[in-house]
């Protein structure tokens, strides 16, 4: 294999345990990160479905206290963010477990970084801008699509402006991810369609980052690769561990080449999106998908096709507008079968929401590594586009 750039770059991944039942491994890990009392974050569902209690019980086994906050939306909030870090410190604990899908995972990592900087989570906008680090994180996705698990990202929501923020640091990767199939099971078919195209959208995305490299390169095609393969036998069979266990495999190879390639258009106008109308981040993705790879195609065709390739359809003697077709209908056929093709203006958006959605898109971060740079027309086009 030749090296596709000689620039330099780092590659940051956490320490991960992947496979059945890894979950029950919270107590044994929180012992040695010196845990006396974990602030176990986490959603409704999660704890309905048992898996939160599993954690509790394997901290009890340890003799480590723990303390359950579960005021976590999805697309979560800045204030859920600063009552969670109070209730944090109320409770005198000095370690985190998200276990949940992105919503609690990215709210953990918000209560992580104000509970030892002492500022509101609206401050750490941006890039590399949190001085302490946060206590220890053990986070347990229970969705196959999210990567926050293994990410150096937080996205939260500015209820005021109405915009999601990326907070983006290497002191927001987890200490560890405990990445268990068993939860997967009890995801329902929408969720599973959502959390799976946000996860093959994490790994088109990095793949035609501005930062991409080799390394990315390579988890982000087999992650594009085991979605194909696995996400639809997965929703059809949810509770297939072997399936699910692929879906999460291919999740995680996706977060490790997003944190660290970064992300580009989809996301960007993903978040504006999500900030605005509270829609599901998987469903924005999967809508945003297309137009952003009909805007970008020119940019860099081949690694258009090689994801192509990735999704299994073949492309030999095609041209590069037949591939740039074919590639876009290979997503929309994709959406269909998972049973995931409403429009934006079946969401509730209007063509009167554009110019306000596109003006947040475009000072996203993840913006600056979409391989196309757009005005703020294109953008308002690309959202046309998905109305
Ligand atoms: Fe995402």
């Amino acid at each position: 294999m030749v090296l596709a750039s000689l620039d330099l770059r780092k590659f940051v991944a956490p320490e991960f345990v992947i496979g059945s039942n890894a979950r029950n491994l919270a107590g044994r890990y929180a012992k040695n990160f010196g845990a006396a009392h974990v602030f176990v974050v986490t959603g409704p569902n999660v704890i309905r479905a048992g898996w939160t209690k599993d954690v509790t019980e394997s901290l009890d086994a340890e003799g480590i206290r723990s303390t359950i906050f579960s005021e976590v939306t999805p697309n979560p909030r800045d204030f859920e963010v600063m009552n969670g870090a109070e209730r944090y410190q109320q409770a005198g604990c000095n370690a985190i477990i998200a276990i949940g899908g992105g919503s609690p995972i990215d709210c953990a990592k918000g209560i992580g970084i104000v509970v030892s900087n002492g500022k509101h989570i609206l401050a750490f906008e941006g890039v590399d801008t949190i001085p302490v680090p946060p206590p220890p994180l053990i986070c347990i996705p229970t969705t196959a699509g999210t990567g926050a698990d293994v990410s150096q990202f937080a996205i939260i929501n500015d209820t005021k402006r109405k915009v999601k923020i990326a907070i983006i640091s290497k002191k927001i990767v987890p200490d560890i991810a405990l990445v268990d199939p068993v939860p997967l099971t009890s995801l329902t078919p929408e969720l599973t369609a959502h959390t799976g195209m946000d996860a093959i959208t994490h790994s088109v995305e990095a793949y035609v980052s501005n930062a991409s490299s080799p390394v990315t390169d390579t988890l982000a095609l087999e992650s594009i690769s085991q979605m194909s393969h696995y996400l639809l036998k997965a929703q059809k069979n949810p509770g297939n561990i072997g399936y699910r266990n692929q879906t999460l495999l291919g999740s995680l190879l996706g977060g490790l080449a997003f944190s660290n390639a970064s992300l580009g258009a989809v996301h960007a106008m993903a978040h504006s999106l999500g900030g605005f109308s509270d829609l599901p981040h998987g469903a924005c993705n999967a809508i945003l998908l297309e137009p952003v790879i009909d805007f970008n195609f020119e940019a860099c065709p081949d690694r258009y096709e090689a994801v192509l390739k990735a999704l299994m359809v073949d492309s030999a003697g095609l041209s590069p507008e037949e591939i740039k077709r074919t590639l876009l209908s290979a997503i929309r056929l994709l959406r269909e079968s998972l049973g995931d093709t409403m429009s934006l203006s079946e969401m509730g958006v209007s063509k009167k929401d554009i110019p306000e959605l596109a003006r947040k898109a475009k000072r996203d971060p993840c913006l600056a590594t979409n391989p196309r740079k757009p005005t703020l027309e294109d953008i308002e086009r690309m959202y046309e586009y998905a109305l």
